[in-house]
């Protein structure tokens, strides 16, 4: 049985082509780039994101997905951090490369019912949340939280907070903004009538569940997962929920934390 919390009627993804017209260096291994695409990109929301890879390249062969970022009409951007292979390829891409497109992808994360918003980010989870404290800034009081594991960060951090004046930025050094993990700032901010999403590493994911025993109701979690077709035919980003098995890349990866089973 799929999970039925989330699974909304959002569109199958499309295959799009476009050129790299800008492709930035943001620090800490991380780079920002920005797609003008040939056709109308469709109407996306945060949390989703697009498989991306160089056209006319067979190795690697598959797309890597990204949160986008400034989804318009004709253009995409990209916030990502190189730690392999195809990150690698596509930082070292110039302006002018062709590349290909596949989505919006997977559910995104769905419309606050909430007076107030936290969206809680570890390093690169952040890139959803640059949309969502724009989409639902005038309606939603937003609090954003990014946690970096130390100094080394500090730039990155910065880059952020350029984009999102009142980020409050916790390290785990203590070296950047106050002391501690993304998920205790979000513990010390916590009201019970809030909605929390986060989007981060697993075990940062896992750990805010801590909010979910406070009494959160609306707590969500993008969960990462290796993907391969990014609309649902292959399974390769399967697991496992309380509703049964789930696809990462459709009905998720939006989760209700909850329902993911944590320890599987
Ligand atoms: C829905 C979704 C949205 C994402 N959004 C962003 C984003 O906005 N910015 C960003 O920097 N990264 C994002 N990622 C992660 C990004 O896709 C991977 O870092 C990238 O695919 C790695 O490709 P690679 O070829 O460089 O690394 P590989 O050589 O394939 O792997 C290098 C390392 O990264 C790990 N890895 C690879 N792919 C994934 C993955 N999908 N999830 C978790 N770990 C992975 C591997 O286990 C390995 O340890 C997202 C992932 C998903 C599933
Ligand atoms: S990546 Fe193929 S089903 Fe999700």
């Amino acid at each position: 049985m799929m999970n039925q919390l989330l699974t909304g009627p959002h569109k199958p993804p499309i295959d799009l082509k476009g050129s790299l017209v800008f492709s930035e260096a943001v620090a800490s291994g991380c780079r920002y780039v920005r797609i003008k695409t040939d056709l109308t990109i469709p109407a996306s929301s945060p949390g989703q994101f697009f498989l991306l890879r160089e056209s006319r390249v067979s190795d690697p062969l598959l797309g890597r997905p990204f949160a986008s970022i400034n989804a318009s009409r004709n253009s995409v951007d990209f916030l990502f951090r190189v730690v392999g292979r195809g990150t690698e390829i596509l930082a070292s891409l110039p302006p002018g490369t062709r590349v290909d497109l596949r989505g919006p992808c997977g559910n995104g994360f769905p419309v606050p019912r909430s007076r107030r918003l936290i969206l809680v980010a570890g390093t690169l989870g952040i890139a959803p949340f640059f949309d969502a404290a724009l989409r639902y800034g005038s309606t939603q009081e937003i609090i954003t939280i990014l946690g970096v594991p130390g100094h080394e960060w500090r730039e990155f951090a910065g880059w952020c907070k350029e984009r999102i004046p009142d980020i409050r930025i916790v390290s785990d050094d203590g070296k950047i903004g106050n002391s501690g993990t993304a998920v205790e700032e979000a513990v010390s901010m916590f009201r019970s009538e809030d909605e929390v999403w986060a989007c981060g590493p697993i075990p940062m994911l896992k750990n805010i569940g801590i909010l979910h025993s406070a009494g959160c109701e609306r707590l969500f979690v993008s969960i990462e997962k290796r993907m391969a077709c990014g609309m649902g035919g292959c399974l390769g980003c399967s697991l496992q929920t309380c509703s049964g098995t789930v696809r990462a890349c459709v009905e998720g990866p939006v989760l209700e934390w909850k329902e993911v089973l944590w320890n599987e």
